[in-house]
């Protein structure tokens, strides 16, 4: 729930573990100094955040977990320009000031008593991560949950303890782990292949479609990843005949405001704008369709 004196104020919310994940990314772990405003602060998988280090700057972090432990506050960040390194030179202790929780999220009521299949790419997977932790948690709601998960190379893979345990005990909670890395000289993920073939592969993240059929039945596809992806993934779905609202896929643009305010974030023209920020940043490929440039 957000602040009703002004949302656009930020609130203090102090840093109590941040983690290296690898070279570029790391895992901020936060917690709000005001305790009441933490218990309010409710958010679904899929909504962002707007982190300001202060004298530097704001930027859009995806929430990276599903609301586990109400008072720490999960964020994978990518150090790629100014604010991003601001947040992966602040040490524990140190604070971040947040905006938010902003944008829809996924529609994870809509989608229950459905099989999932999630793919993510990259730093994709942050957002991903809480749709698996809130599916997980709610385990009787879903079926069965597929997830792609395309890698450069291992030293690359986010989450990766996490990651590894689904893909080796994961169909013990009914979750199928697959994994894709493109380096093709990368010795720990080439064991991985040959651990477990099935469900390793090297190559682009689309390639793992050849090692399951994925039917369209009963199914929502969640997609994040590089813009790139978007459409490749799109098409091997469209291919097994899933329909356009059965794809969601949440959106990274240039962001301001984060509430629709700045119009920073629109897409599309004519009869069909739409606000990043406050209509998205899930959309489905159906909306994609209708709205010009979206994917
Ligand atoms: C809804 C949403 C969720 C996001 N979630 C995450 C997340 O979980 N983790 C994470 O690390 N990042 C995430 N991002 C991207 C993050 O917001 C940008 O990387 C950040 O704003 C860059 O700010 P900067 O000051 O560090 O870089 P700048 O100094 O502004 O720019 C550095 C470089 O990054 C490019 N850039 C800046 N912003 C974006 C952007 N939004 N998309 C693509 N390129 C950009 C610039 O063109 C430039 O090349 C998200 C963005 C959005 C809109
Ligand atoms: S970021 Fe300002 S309108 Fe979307």
């Amino acid at each position: 729930m957000m602040r009703l004196e002004n949302v656009l104020s930020p609130t203090p919310a102090k840093i109590i573990k941040t983690e290296k994940m690898t070279d570029i990314e790391r895992l901020i772990n936060l917690e709000f100094l005001d305790k009441n405003f933490a218990k309010e602060f409710i958010y679904k998988p899929g909504q962002f955040v707007e982190v300001s280090v202060m004298g530097v700057g704001e930027a859009p972090i995806s929430i990276c977990a599903a609301r586990t432990n109400p008072d720490i506050l999960q964020l994978c960040v990518r150090k790629v320009g100014r604010v991003t390194n601001a947040i992966h030179n602040r040490k524990e202790g140190d604070l971040l000031w947040i905006r938010g929780p902003y944008g829809n999220g996924f529609p994870m009521e809509t989608i229950e008593r459905s099989h999932l299949l999630l793919v993510g790419g990259g730093l994709g997977i942050a957002p991903l991560r809480g749709v698996l932790q809130y599916a997980l948690q709610n385990r009787e709601k879903y079926g069965e949950i597929t997830v792609f998960y395309g890698i450069r190379c291992y030293n690359m893979m986010l989450f990766r303890d996490e990651f590894l345990h689904l893909f080796r005990e994961g169909d013990k909670q009914n979750v199928k782990f697959y994994l894709s890395y493109e380096a093709p000289d990368d010795k720990e993920c080439y064991e991985l292949a040959c651990e477990r073939s099935d469900r390793c592969t090297q190559g682009v993240v689309t390639k793992l479609f050849e090692k399951t059929e994925v039917s369209p039945k009963n199914t929502y596809a969640i997609i994040c990843g590089p813009p790139i992806m978007y459409k490749f993934v799109v098409r091997e779905l469209i291919k097994r005949e899933f329909r356009p609202e059965q794809i969601y896929m949440t959106l990274e643009r240039r962001m301001k405001c984060g509430i629709g305010k700045c119009g920073h974030c629109i897409l599309g023209n004519g009869t069909s704008i739409k606000y990043v920020c406050k209509d998205g940043p899930v959309f489905t490929y159906l909306d994609a369709l209708n709205t010009k440039g979206m994917i």
